[in-house]
């Protein structure tokens, strides 16, 4: 599904380059739902945002699929984004003017992809992700999970092979929390999104199946939930953020 390979990025400032990704590796498969943390500055929205192509990485692969997205021209970048690829972010990023299911609709109508089939499928995400009693309101009138759970529907509203979420639980509260992680979990379930979610959250990253820790540039560590219990995957998550601190001294 997703393959990036020693892949670097350097910010250049003044005369200056800072070499913020060293060389990260890691794979994300079909239908996994992969949490990425790391202390603040370690790299995260960088590499997310290499990974989306939204700026250069210096050197390395990003293959989504069989398609090495480093060597696409703008033109095929663009419809990757728009087709293959859907975004969560911090901040929602509703349009104020748009309802709740005009909002989940517009990635369809940018790409050209609107039908009977799209509207279909924009009621059956308001179905799964609870939304569908307030699928006529505004942004202004409906709560922050509500919101979030908007821009998750409109996330997958042209069946893409990747979801990429930048903090999405960022800005809410615990309970608005969990419903952004269960939206993200029935996504998984009923519809088989892949999901690349960076978080600092331990509590978010406890519902993944795989958490990938970036430090100092590179894949710090990796851990799989596999069977084991919640609670204790999120104990495991504290425990290497703890261990990081220390090797840090
Ligand atoms: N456009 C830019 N120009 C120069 N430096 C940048 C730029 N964007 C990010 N950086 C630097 O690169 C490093 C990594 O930034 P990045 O935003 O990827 O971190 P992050 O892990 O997402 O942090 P946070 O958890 O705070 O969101 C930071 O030191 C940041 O200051
Ligand atoms: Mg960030």
């Amino acid at each position: 599904m997703l393959t990036v390979e020693n892949l670097r990025k350097s910010y250049q400032v003044g005369k200056t380059s800072y070499e913020v990704l060293k060389g990260v590796s890691l794979h994300v498969g079909k239908g996994e739902f992969v949490a990425v943390m790391g202390p603040s500055g370690s790299g995260k929205t960088t590499l997310l945002n290499c990974i989306s192509c939204y700026i250069p990485a210096d050197s390395g692969s990003i293959r989504l699929g069989k398609t090495e997205l480093a060597r696409l021209g703008e033109d095929d970048l663009a419809e990757v984004r728009n087709k293959q690829l859907g975004f969560v972010f911090q901040d929602f990023l509703l349009l104020d003017g748009l309802t709740v299911r005009q909002n989940i609709l517009l990635p369809a109508i940018i790409g050209g992809l609107i039908s009977d089939q799209t509207e279909a499928r924009a009621d059956q995400l308001c179905e799964v992700f609870g939304i569908a009693g307030i699928r006529d309101k505004y942004p202004a009138e409906i709560s922050g999970g509500e919101k979030q759970r908007t821009a998750v529907a409109r996330a997958l509203i042209n069946h893409p092979l990747l979801i990429l979420a930048d903090e999405p639980t960022g800005n809410l509260d615990s309970k608005s929390t969990r419903a952004v992680i269960r939206s993200f979990q029935q996504a998984k379930e009923a519809l088989e999104a892949t999901i690349f979610m960076v978080t600092h959250d331990s509590y978010a990253a406890s519902f993944c199946d795989r958490a990938v820790i970036l430090r100092d540039g590179v894949v710090w560590r990796t851990l799989e939930r596999g069977a084991t219990e919640r609670e204790a995957f999120q104990d495991q998550l504290l425990d290497a953020v703890r261990d990081m601190g220390r090797s840090d001294s």
